[in-house]
């Protein structure tokens, strides 16, 4: 009912979202993650198909449904995201990247389980840098030149104005939003900071359904060709 009466802002928008966390294999029953729960870039999809978008979401591996009308690519490696997104960007309008990507992966991943040998010894891990999706995408000619919007997210423990202001422009985005804490993993609630090149804006603390809302709002007004 909501989606039926919400304003069609994003009408004729093609949306990629990355969301959730990424899994970096140790071997065939071990890896590395984190915490994210996938939720925000799940309710950013929402809202976006509500807005009438056509919304393709990338999620890493999260237990949530999958939001009406949205189409959805499962991976689990930040190196498979990359590649479902770099599949799926040259149909998008707009990319959000809420994923919680990996920054390092082990430098290799084992075939067979690794298995205590009686002595005692732990294995060492080696980690390699993994592809920065958002930079990635930031970069291609249609982001640079406007055909392409990018919105960034972060969560930073502390400065978060200072640390969004500066990721923004390291990572070559129009748009950068702050978790701002304590914390939000998991949870459903939120608060947002928006930075762009013309400062910032809070978003009080909301459900992240609403927030989705008033972020694709927000975001429609950004659009290059938007009316005010
Ligand atoms: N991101 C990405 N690919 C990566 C790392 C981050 O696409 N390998 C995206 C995230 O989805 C987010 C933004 O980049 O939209 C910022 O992620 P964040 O982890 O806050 O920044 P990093 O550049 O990884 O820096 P750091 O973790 O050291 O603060
Ligand atoms: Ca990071």
């Amino acid at each position: 009912i909501a989606a039926f009466f919400a304003p069609k802002v994003l009408a004729g928008q093609s949306v990629l979202i990355t969301a959730g966390p990424t899994f970096e294999a140790i071997d065939p029953v071990r890896g590395i993650t984190n915490l994210s729960s996938g939720k925000m870039g799940f309710a950013i999809a929402s809202a976006a198909r509500a807005a009438g978008a056509n919304v393709t979401l990338v999620a890493g591996p999260v237990h949530l449904a999958t939001p009406r009308g949205v189409r959805r690519i499962n991976v689990q490696s930040a190196e498979q995201m990359l590649q479902a997104v770099q599949s799926q960007i040259e149909h998008a309008s707009i990319f959000i990247a809420t994923a919680a990507v990996a920054d390092w992966r082990p430098a290799s991943s084992a075939d067979e389980k690794i298995k205590k040998d009686g002595s005692g010894d732990v294995p060492a891990l080696a980690f390699v840098e993994n592809p920065d999706i958002l930079a990635t995408v930031a970069k291609l000619p249609r982001a640079q030149n406007g055909e392409l919007y990018c919105v960034g997210f972060a969560a930073e423990s502390h400065d978060l104005l200072q640390h969004a202001t500066v990721k923004r422009v390291r990572k070559g985005v129009p748009l950068l939003v702050g978790n701002i804490g304590p914390a939000t993993f998991g949870q459903d609630d939120n608060a947002l900071l928006l930075v762009d090149a013309n400062g910032y804006r809070e978003l009080p603390r909301a459900s992240k359904a609403h927030l989705g809302r008033q972020l694709v709002t927000e975001l429609a007004r950004r659009l290059p060709g938007a009316q005010t």
